[in-house]
């Protein structure tokens, strides 16, 4: 038995992934998903790392008002393009991008994902940036906790402390409940802003 998504979220969830445009496995993605509806409810998203731009297009669909989305670069899959999210094409360690992203925002940030640069200096440098401009009470994902490519966003996840939620796809839930994805290369960590 699968983790059931909202209707207008497994529209969503189906379109990124029917045109491969999303980077996340299908246990961590649906799971992340729903607590973001149920729990969350975010006013203004954030991403780090747009790439073909599939998780925004999901983050957006649980988002109510704004989602911003970052990449050095535009890869961004027409499929999933939504006049809703702002693709914004700047390094997200430079100070100006915060500037910019605050500004076209209009509020603060309820959920700040982080999947951009993995390396350990990137990452940390990522958190140590954005970690203020999310509001108190709202929530930092870090993406690639479990990853064995990315030792750098694992020592980041275990030195942060706090009210924490490890979102890791395992082989039972392969095996068992048959959700799809490459064990080991994933892993979405969750901490709040206290
Ligand atoms: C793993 S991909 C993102 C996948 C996407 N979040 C998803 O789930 O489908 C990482 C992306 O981060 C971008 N990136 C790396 N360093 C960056 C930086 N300093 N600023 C903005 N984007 C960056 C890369 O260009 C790449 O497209």
């Amino acid at each position: 038995m699968k983790l059931e998504l909202p209707d207008h979220l497994d529209e969503a969830y189906t379109q990124a992934t029917s045109c491969a445009s999303i980077g996340q496995l299908e246990y961590e993605i649906r799971f992340l998903l729903i607590w973001l509806h149920d729990v969350v409810k975010p006013n203004y998203t954030v991403e780090i790392g747009t790439n073909m731009g599939g998780m925004a297009y999901v983050l957006d669909a649980v988002t109510t008002e704004k989602t911003v989305t970052i990449d050095t670069h535009r890869l961004v899959n027409p499929a999933v393009q939504n006049l809703n999210i702002l693709y914004v094409l700047k390094n997200s360690q430079r100070p100006e991008t915060g500037i910019h992203v605050t500004q076209a925002l209009g509020g603060p940030i309820d959920f700040l994902f982080i999947d951009g640069d993995h390396s350990e200096e990137g990452v940390k440098s990522d958190y140590r940036i954005w970690r203020p401009r999310v509001r108190s009470g709202g929530w930092i994902g870090l993406h690639d906790i479990n990853n064995d490519s990315c030792p750098g966003v694992r020592k980041l996840w275990e030195s942060i402390q706090g009210e924490k939620i490890e979102i890791v796809q395992t082989p039972y839930h392969n095996n068992v409940h048959g959700y799809s994805g490459q064990i080991g290369c994933g892993g979405i960590g969750v901490v709040k802003k206290p």
